[in-house]
């Protein structure tokens, strides 16, 4: 009988890549007892599934959309993100300025593909979006953290690694209503990091598939607006939904042209029928709008109602930054508490969240902190979770309200 497994010899760039944390918890709190506030999904109860229907019902009318398509992406697609894109740079962008791809994630190994080799350095936020760390780490760059804080990343302190020596081919970022920490990079940071680009010669990469769900309904001024030697990443799969594996990157003329290269390596194309779904759906301005709005109030009352009961059942023994715009908050224990530990415990109350260490772009990281993703269940089950998480703590039981 052959071995049903041979030992296969894999790729030396493999062997740094850390395998998500993260992805391998889904596992475990996709148990049905399970609250599960570790994922960074999107409510399936927000998700515009019947005018996703509508549009699949009607893209697959259509012959075209079930043929392959040009590797940059359906052109009406593209001209609708050329559109929406060209309104929060503020300058027009034509179809030709921008590629589509599978998820932003896909972009986001592209570009790393595309501009890194072996050790080349590259500069990633502490606490850092895990797929960007697994990115960069299959590209063999030399990582170097930078901090983030409440104004999201320093930039002051990537300044001064700069001024002494650090030449960095990459910066990544994840400039609004950040993945673990929920910030959302300042204003004058924004400036200062195309600045330093453009003096240093580094390519940003403005990771933001968050930025349009702001609450108060206005995207923060992107990066890219304030120079040019920066790509952003943007995806449908926050304002839409996940499965359409809808992503697009726009920047400078030869990376695109570079990208779209590597990916007629990678795929040939996206899917021709997911992203007819992604243009009907956003181009039909009034829908799409009202569908936004609906979607930030959404989390809006579901970010509430998890400060609320953080609150109710840890006081002073948590601390967050209340968010103003997409997924995530990002808790720190004062009292000594480390989420790993507390992690088994919780999952056996029926709750999961990722503990801070999970997302540290270098050594043992953010041990006190973890990240509690509101936007999955409704307010009713956020409340529930933290009742949970408070028991697994042995923290003393808050009646329900
Ligand atoms: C910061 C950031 N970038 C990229 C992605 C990947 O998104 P997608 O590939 O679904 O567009 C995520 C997903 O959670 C994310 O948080």
């Amino acid at each position: 009988m052959t071995d049903p497994s041979p030992p296969v010899r894999l790729s030396a760039r493999l062997r740094d890549v850390r395998g998500s944390a993260i992805r391998d918890l889904l596992a475990l709190t996709a148990r049905p007892d399970v609250i599960s506030l570790a994922g960074g999904l999107p409510g399936t109860d927000l998700l515009p599934r019947d005018r996703v229907a509508a549009a699949l019902a009607t893209a697959a009318a259509d012959p075209a959309a079930v043929q392959y398509g040009e590797t940059a992406g359906l052109r009406r697609l593209r001209e609708v993100l050329a559109a929406v894109e060209g309104e929060r740079l503020g300058r027009p962008l034509a179809a030709a300025d921008v590629v589509v791809t599978s998820g932003s994630q896909q972009a986001l190994d592209l570009v790393a593909r595309a501009t890194l080799d072996p050790g080349d350095p590259v500069v990633v936020e502490d606490p850092a979006y895990v797929g960007a760390l697994q990115v960069f780490q299959a590209a063999g760059a030399a990582l170097h953290a930078v901090p983030v804080d409440g104004g999201g990343m320093a930039v002051d302190v990537l300044a001064a690694r700069l001024a002494a020596g650090l030449r960095p081919a990459l910066v990544h970022t994840v400039s609004s209503f950040h993945n673990p920490t929920g910030a959302t990079l300042a204003p004058e940071r924004r400036a200062a990091l195309a600045g330093l680009a453009d003096r240093y010669g580094f390519l940003v990469v403005e990771d933001d598939p968050y930025g349009r769900l702001a609450f108060d309904g206005r995207a923060p001024v992107p990066v890219a607006a304030h120079g040019s030697r920066v790509v952003r990443l943007g995806s449908a799969s926050k304002v839409l939904a996940p499965a359409l594996r809808v992503g697009w990157l726009t920047g400078p003329a030869p990376l695109l042209a570079a990208v779209e290269r590597l990916k007629q390596c990678t795929d040939l194309c996206g899917s021709t029928l997911a992203q007819s779904v992604a243009a009907d759906l956003l181009a039909d301005t009034p829908w799409f709008t009202a569908h936004l709005a609906a979607l930030r109030a959404a989390l809006r009352d579901r970010a509430t109602a998890l400060t609320d009961a953080v609150r109710t059942h840890f006081g002073p023994a948590l601390t967050w930054q209340d968010p103003s715009g997409g997924m995530f908050c990002w808790v720190t224990f004062t009292d000594g508490t480390r989420p790993a530990d507390l992690l088994p415990g919780a999952l056996e109350h029926g709750v999961g969240f990722v503990p801070g260490t999970a997302f540290a772009a270098g050594a043992d990281a953010h041990g006190h902190a973890m990240r509690l993703c509101f936007a999955s269940n409704p307010p009713s089950r956020l409340r529930t979770a933290l009742r949970r998480l408070a028991a697994a703590g042995g923290r003393p039981a808050v009646p329900a309200t």
